[in-house]
């Protein structure tokens, strides 16, 4: 880690949940038709226009996610996160970010509020400092902007 990064407080991490890895074979009419590694080269450049230091994480296992929360006090200044599916069910997620005590803005691609009923609810209502859905990877650099704004008070 650099010196300027430590002082400037300008770490974040991006986490992506379950079954992001498969975008590029999900509907496109959510999803668009980007992979995640397409989606992660434009975060990446969303992050340098805002003078961000990013770094990604994907799992598919609930409790790799978890893990990775428990680890991120200390190792970022704030999180974007886009769960997937857990979103709507994972409680253990809910309690990890509480733990992380981290600024954290929650994304998602599509736009929930279009969606079936069970995609409306989310376990980070009320922890995270924002939350952002149906802008595509458009959504991201909105999510990195708010946590900008907080982490730099
Ligand atoms: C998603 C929305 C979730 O409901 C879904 O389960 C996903 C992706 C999104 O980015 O729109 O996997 O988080």
């Amino acid at each position: 880690m650099s010196e300027r990064s430590r002082t400037t407080h300008n770490r974040v991490e991006v986490m992506h949940g379950v079954n992001l890895d498969m975008l590029g074979r999900r509907p496109s009419e959510h999803y668009g038709d980007l992979g995640l590694d397409e989606l992660v080269t434009q975060v990446k450049r969303f992050a340098r226009e805002l003078d961000l230091e990013v770094r990604f994480f994907h799992s598919n296992h609930e409790g790799e996610f978890v893990e990775h929360l428990h680890r991120a006090r200390g190792m970022t200044d704030g999180v974007v996160l886009n769960p997937g599916a857990w979103t709507h069910y994972s409680w253990a997620i809910r309690d990890a970010l509480e733990i992380a005590a981290l600024p954290a803005v929650e994304v998602h691609l599509s736009d929930l509020s279009e969606r079936e009923e069970w995609r409306r609810r989310s376990v980070l209502d009320g922890l995270v400092i924002g939350s952002v859905a149906g802008k595509g990877p458009e959504g991201y650099r909105e999510a990195l902007a708010m946590l900008k704004e907080q982490i730099e008070k």
